[in-house]
């Protein structure tokens, strides 16, 4: 694996898709022992997560059901004031056991958001899954519950993460130059 360069931004080689692959197995079969009954329902937070989402869905064997909202905090490198609603909720979750994807978690801001609007429903249960938990960004009090990877507080991108729209194409996961 090369450096790769987006817009003015240099990117090194960080995780694999070997690795990403292994763990989001890992991650299904995790899930498998804690969510045989209760055919879950994921509800994945747009738009890094795609691939994330796609991934641990073909590797689940048991039922389960999928939703998507779209929230957005991040402007370039870093994340702004304000966390938008661009597509919201459509599916009623009460009686659920949601579980929520998320392709990182950085301050925690987007979540802590959000999470009120599940919370004047119902739920049987609600859990929040990651790719990467960036742990010393946590800012507000989020809990995750899975994580596939622990990362330190540098911008990464790849794998569904972008910088300023690019950079999701990627199979790996790449972390940025330090200039
Ligand atoms: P938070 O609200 O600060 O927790 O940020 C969460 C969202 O910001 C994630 O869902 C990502 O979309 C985006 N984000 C946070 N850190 C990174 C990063 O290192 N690279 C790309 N996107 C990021
Ligand atoms: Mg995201």
């Amino acid at each position: 694996m090369q450096t790769i360069k987006i817009y003015d931004k240099e990117f090194t080689p960080y995780i694999t898709d070997a690795e990403i692959q292994d763990k989001i197995k890992l991650l299904a079969q995790q899930l498998k022992t804690d969510y045989a009954d209760k055919k879950p329902l994921f509800l994945s937070v747009l738009n890094g997560s795609f691939l994330f989402t796609a991934d641990l869905f073909k590797h689940l064997t048991i039922k389960a059901e999928v939703c998507f909202v779209k929230l957005a905090s991040y402007k370039g490198v870093s994340s702004t004031g304000n966390v938008i609603t661009a597509i919201g909720l459509d599916t009623n979750l009460s009686g659920r056991h949601v579980i929520i994807l998320e392709d990182i978690i950085d301050t925690g801001k987007t979540l802590h958001h959000f999470l009120p609007q599940l919370k004047t429903q119902q739920l049987a249960s609600l859990k929040i899954a990651v790719l990467l938990n960036k742990k010393e960004a946590l800012a507000y009090p989020v809990q995750v519950d899975y994580a596939c990877f622990d990362i330190p507080n540098k911008f990464v991108v790849g794998y569904g993460l972008d910088y300023d729209g690019l950079g999701r194409n990627s199979k790996d996961i790449y972390q940025l130059k330090e200039s």
